[in-house]
């Protein structure tokens, strides 16, 4: 028999109880700096050495955290389904999970590319680097001669991977939602494409801005949030 499949999206609150900081919620990211200082073009054309530090300091810091259960849970689904993740995060913690089919939305952290124009549509035609957990600083070049900035998505930018994320969710029997305000566009609006009867579980210990007939709400934190949604999976099996 085809296993089913599940498609899940996560945002920064899976990687909480890792120690990462998610960026809405109160000491967040976003509330200790300002997301237009950091995440946009204009920020690295302004002041790149204080986008490099904050990318440096988030590597870094990356080395140092180890993937929670929640991610492992995760990975475990693969046992059963036909799992692929979607994430917004830049961590690498679905991967260090054992996760194998992950869609980095807004990039990754442990990758660099030189810097283009304003618009790089495709990230596929362009030149990617490991970095592992390495810091880059101004001056630091790729193979063509361009200055090194992090391979991730900031705000005003294309986000190149969407259309494999859409046709995931378009074929998925089960879309699972864990830990993410749903405040940033395209990844907020993938549960639109899901089928109409297809059920969408979400985690998140908060109120959610997700207001639709399918949903089913786990009011909880990642880790036990996952416990719960295979007890339900389970059962309705
Ligand atoms: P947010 O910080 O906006 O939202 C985090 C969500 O996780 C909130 O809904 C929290 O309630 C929830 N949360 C907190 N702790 C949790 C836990 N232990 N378990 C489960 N959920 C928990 O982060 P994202 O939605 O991921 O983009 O943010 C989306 C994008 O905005 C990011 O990818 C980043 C940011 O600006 C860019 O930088 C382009």
């Amino acid at each position: 028999m085809k296993r089913k499949k599940i498609a899940v999206l996560s945002g920064a609150g899976v990687s909480a109880e890792s120690g990462i900081s998610t960026f809405r919620d109160s000491n967040g990211l976003w509330e200790n700096h300002k997301p237009e200082e950091i995440a946009t073009l204009q920020a690295w054309k302004n002041n790149m050495d204080g986008v490099l530090d904050f990318y440096n300091k988030r590597r870094k810091e990356l080395q140092n955290v180890r993937p929670n259960e929640a991610h492992l849970a995760i990975a475990g689904l693969e046992k059963d389904y036909d799992v692929c993740v979607i994430t917004q995060n830049i961590d690498n913690l679905h991967e260090r999970a054992g996760s194998s089919k992950i869609i980095h939305l807004h990039g990754e952290l442990t990758k660099v590319r030189p810097e283009q124009g304003v618009y790089e549509k495709d990230f596929g035609l362009m030149e990617v680097f490991d970095i592992g957990y390495a810091p880059i600083v101004r001056g630091d070049l790729a193979p063509n001669g361009k200055q090194l900035r992090p391979h991730v998505v900031w705000f005003g930018e294309a986000v190149p991977n969407i259309e494999k994320a859409i046709e995931t969710v378009s074929a998925t029997d089960i879309f699972l939602i864990v830990g993410t305000s749903l405040a940033v566009y395209p990844a907020a609006g993938l549960y639109r494409y899901a089928r109409f009867d297809t059920p969408i579980y979400l985690i998140d210990p908060k109120d959610t801005v997700l207001k639709d007939k399918r949903m089913i709400h786990i009011r909880e934190k990642a880790v036990t949030g996952m416990q719960t949604f295979m007890k339900m999976i389970n059962e309705s099996e």
